[in-house]
């Protein structure tokens, strides 16, 4: 089975460095790897001294690297996607549509192909293990959420079968200002949502994937480094380890530096207090840039020589629902959230779980459908969220989910 690690982390504190130091640890166990960067800002070629571009080029033996360019892959490689994307924004409109939260012509959209195209990578079974090295955080939480969210999308908008589409076609319209598509847009945005679902499975299996998060020690990057730990919490990622870069040495042989050395020390103390699931590697500040294989050779070997580092070390609960007093409790991972930022409502078939911009629409089971959220409870990591069964006598009067 391979392997697929995700690389994120505030803008210029080393996640480059860090992907690339372990793409070259992973070649040199001997595992096939790639490298792959999808950050539009590509700068593998700098690192590796080489040029890269939108092909996969093999550096040496067992590393590959490749720098995914988003509009090539839609045009090339995704045409039928992309006519499905297409199709889906002309009939939405691009207006706000119901309880999204978020326009659904979301920004950046076109960066899925990149996801899309790790995926192919990933089922030829050519590479061991795929290093992808992202944006700064918030591209790549937009990123990572895209798939669940065009899934929800297609799955309430446009039900799957045709037939179903003809019947409920005036529904649709009335209900959701939003206009069908023809049912050859609609087989592509069949074939999409297939395609999204098995990218979904891919990104979140417990076996395959995870997220790494490299900070350093500075107050604005460690709150940062939360928020993105949250929000990955939040749409259902595993992170399973922090790189804390650039730490400086105990005696930095200069009062300034050492002033500084103290405030690293006071946020690595932050972030040891927080992190507290998820292993925490730390990286020295070296007194020149990572810059060339050999830079990173020395970066792979000395930081990188933990045992099972390709191992996936933090396991994810997923989300539970437990029975509780007229109703169901449905505890979700939501490490460090403010109680104030957090709203949850219920839109007849999904719980919507707000934590400032970033929402998550989770489809509610049958049972569940319409219920009522009655209490938020925060409790250590986690949120739990009581919600109260709609009664029957109301169930039968105001039910208007179906036509
Ligand atoms: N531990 C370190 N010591 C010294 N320089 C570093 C260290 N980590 C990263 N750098 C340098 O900092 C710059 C930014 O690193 P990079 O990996 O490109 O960050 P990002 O990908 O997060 O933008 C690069 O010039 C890199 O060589
Ligand atoms: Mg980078």
């Amino acid at each position: 089975m391979g392997r697929i690690i995700i690389f994120t982390g505030k803008g210029g504190v080393g996640k480059t460095s860090v992907a690339a130091a372990h793409a070259v640890a992973s070649a040199n166990e001997g595992k096939n790897t790639l490298l792959v960067s999808a950050d539009m800002a590509h700068n593998l070629g700098d690192i590796f001294q080489t040029e890269v571009g939108g092909h996969t080029k093999k550096v040496r033996e067992n590393l590959s690297l490749l720098e995914l360019d988003p509009d090539m892959l839609m045009k090339e490689e995704f045409p039928n996607v992309n006519k499905a994307i297409t199709a889906l924004m002309g009939s939405s409109g691009g207006v706000s549509v119901g309880n999204v939260g978020d326009n659904f012509i979301i920004p950046g959209f076109e960066n899925l192909f990149s996801l899309l195209k790790i995926r192919d990578i990933y089922e030829s079974g050519v590479y061991d293990r795929i290093i992808v090295d992202c944006a700064p955080t918030g591209e790549t939480l937009s990123l990572l959420k895209l798939p669940e969210l065009l899934t929800w999308y297609m799955e309430k908008f446009f039900p799957v079968g045709k037939v179903m589409v003809r019947v409920l076609s005036p529904v649709s319209k009335v209900k959701y200002k939003v206009t069908l598509p023809t049912n050859q847009a609609m087989n592509e945005i069949e074939e999409m949502h297939g395609q999204m679902v098995l990218l979904q499975e891919l990104l979140k299996d417990p076996d395959i994937c995870s997220v790494r998060l490299v900070c350093v020690p500075e107050k604005m990057v460690v709150e940062e480094t939360k928020r993105n730990y949250m929000y990955l919490n939040l749409y259902d990622y595993q992170v399973d380890r922090v790189f804390v870069n650039r730490i400086l040495p105990d005696d930095t042989g200069s009062d300034f530096m050492n002033r500084w050395r103290d405030i690293q020390k006071k946020y690595m103390n932050e972030i040891e207090s927080v992190f507290t699931e998820v292993p925490i590697t730390k990286i020295p500040w070296y007194s020149e840039e990572v810059r060339g294989e050999d830079a990173i050779g020395l970066l792979a070997d000395r930081v990188l020589n933990i045992p099972g580092l390709f191992d996936i070390s933090v396991r994810n609960e997923k989300e539970t629902y437990e029975a509780i007093d007229g109703g169901y409790c449905l505890t979700v991972k939501l490490p460090g959230a403010d109680p104030e930022e957090v709203k949850v409502a219920v839109h007849d078939m999904d719980i919507d779980i707000k934590v400032n911009n970033y929402n998550r629409c989770i489809p509610l089971p049958n049972t569940l459908r319409g219920a009522s959220v009655t209490d938020l409870e925060f409790e250590e990591n986690k949120l739990r969220i009581s919600l109260k069964l709609k009664d029957a006598a109301e169930e039968t009067g105001k039910d208007v989910s179906q036509p």
